[in-house]
């Protein structure tokens, strides 16, 4: 049953213990970077606040990788705030805060008594599925809670890119609030409806994302799946936005709009033809560019744009300045972005000298640029390059101390025993913190659990039979042969990584 208190959203079934590396403040300074925007915290001290903070997977990772900052999470639910409280506790992290309040008609007032003044404030997956008064809450608090020269990120659903979803989503909400029976099973049964409709030929269901996922194995279905269907369609208020009206709503908070946090896409010549940028090019002064250029983007669906209140340009070495570190070592050697439409690829014979270098140890990003040397990329092109095609993180401080990593490791294994079935089963990510992000790194359940395995034994050529064994023992449900394949690609392309930031 749909609880009283939720307002229309989908509260009865728990969220996936979800994370986005967007949301980590380390990423949203090199986005910055990238876009030529001034952000300087102090970077031991933050006040970091997630509205609509789920289970509280974001805040808790940034707690455990920041020991000076305080991670705040806010959210109506109970179960969700409940447990957020339970891995902070169990985790022994007493930097991380976790409220339950409704956004809905929150005035400043309001704000101010619940929550101190943040550097960054961010709200991911709730814009698009809330009512308006819940809206007006949410600028509330960041007129009122949001430090002058301070970050929001706002990650939505958005329009042109979920146009071919608008009648799969009213459909499911529909047949769904038909239904009876726990919310994720109606999602299930309704979304089970609208693939027969398809099948028998429907053209408004034709550009659906979610139904050609599906159809082609990227979803599987699982209880997460379901889950994720449950919070994907079933609030009421759900609504994808164009960039153009959330930067206008964001305006109403002194907000300017920075770039989006999906670096690649701050870069049209890697995702837009000559032909199409010309005619971007052309259109009127004034035109905002976002909008326009989305209309190409056949597959924008989440959009996840960062907003600063004070848009000031960057120092010119700000950029240069922004270390990365390994994320892992491409099969192939070359570094490639998906852009949805085409492959942007960096070339073996430029991104090989930098990842070898990322391998001995973090790099600067000026410094990174040298071993590039002339090879025709700016450093901004290719930090983008490094990030957005998996191959570098970016990196929070020069180094973390024993303590420090120790808390951090605390952490991991909580979350890991909590959550790692369940994010595998889901097809998520989970964040293991990593102090040198000062954040988390995304991985897969698996590669995860591996990880756990090489810090703890601290072996320095580890036995991948051995640990193998150890992963199936450990419970993780995979086939022997696979646990084996498993390993050996950690450790041939993601050992070197972990160790030079401090994860292993
Ligand atoms: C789709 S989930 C996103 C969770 C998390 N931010 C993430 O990205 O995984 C949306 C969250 O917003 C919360 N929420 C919805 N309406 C709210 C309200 N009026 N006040 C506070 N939280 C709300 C829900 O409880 C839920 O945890």
């Amino acid at each position: 049953m749909q609880p009283g208190w939720a307002g229309g959203y989908g509260a009865e079934t728990p969220y996936v213990p979800n994370f986005s590396t967007s949301q980590s403040p380390a990423h949203l300074a090199l986005a910055c970077a990238v876009a030529g925007v001034h952000w300087a915290p102090d970077r031991e001290a933050l006040t970091v606040i997630d509205l609509g903070c789920g289970r509280g997977a974001s805040i808790l990772a940034l707690a455990a990788a920041n020991p000076g900052w305080q991670a705040i999470g806010l959210d109506y639910s109970p179960a969700h705030v409940a447990e957020a409280r339970e891995v902070a506790a169990e985790a022994r992290l007493a930097n991380a805060r976790f409220i339950e309040a409704d956004l809905a008609g929150m005035d400043e007032a309001a704000a101010a008594a619940l929550l101190p003044e943040a550097d960054v404030i961010t709200l991911h997956g709730v814009w698009t599925w809330v009512s308006d008064p819940v809206r007006a809450g949410i600028l509330a608090v960041l007129r009122s809670r949001l430090k002058p020269g301070g970050l929001v990120m706002v990650g939505y659903n958005a329009l042109p890119g979920w146009s071919g979803d608008l009648a799969l989503g009213k459909l499911i909400q529909n047949l769904a609030g038909a239904l009876h029976g726990p919310a994720d099973a109606r999602a299930a049964m309704a979304f089970a409806a609208a693939q027969a409709l398809h099948a028998a030929g429907a053209p408004a269901l034709r550009n659906s994302m979610v139904l050609q996922d599906f159809a082609e194995g990227g979803n599987n279905a699982s209880f997460g799946w379901a889950r994720y269907l449950a919070h994907e369609f079933l609030p009421s208020a759900w609504r994808p936005a164009f960039p153009t009206d959330v930067a206008a709503a964001m305006a109403g908070a002194k907000l300017e709009f920075v770039g989006q946090a999906k670096l690649w896409r701050q870069f049209p010549e890697l995702w837009l033809t000559p032909q199409q940028r010309e005619a971007l090019a052309a259109l009127p002064p004034g035109t905002d560019r976002e909008l326009a250029q989305d209309v190409f983007g056949a597959r924008q669906p989440l959009r996840e744009d960062i907003f600063i209140r004070g848009r000031r340009p960057a120092a010119p070495e700000a950029l240069g300045d922004c270390c990365l570190a390994l994320e892992r070592l491409l099969p192939g050697g070359a570094v490639q972005i998906d852009t949805g439409i085409g492959k942007a690829t960096l070339p073996k014979a430029v991104a090989g000298p930098l990842l070898a270098a990322l391998a001995e140890t973090p790099r600067r990003i000026e410094a990174l640029a040298a071993i590039a040397g002339d090879c025709g990329l700016t450093p901004r092109e290719l930090a983008v390059f490094l990030v957005s095609g998996h191959a570098a993180v970016p990196v929070w401080r020069e180094a973390a101390g024993a303590a420090a990593l120790a808390r951090a490791r605390r952490f991991n294994t909580v979350v890991m025993q909590r959550w790692a079935g369940e994010v595998q089963e889901a097809g998520f990510a989970i964040g293991l913190a990593v102090p040198r992000l000062g954040g988390p790194l995304p991985l897969t359940a698996g590669e995860a659990a591996v990880a756990m395995l090489l810090a703890d034994s601290g072996d320095a050529t580890p036995d991948p039979g051995a640990i193998a064994r150890a992963l199936l023992a450990g419970g993780l449900p995979l086939e022997p042969g696979k646990a084996a394949t498993l390993v050996r690609d950690v450790l041939n392309t993601s050992l070197a990584g972990w160790r030079a930031m401090g994860l292993v």
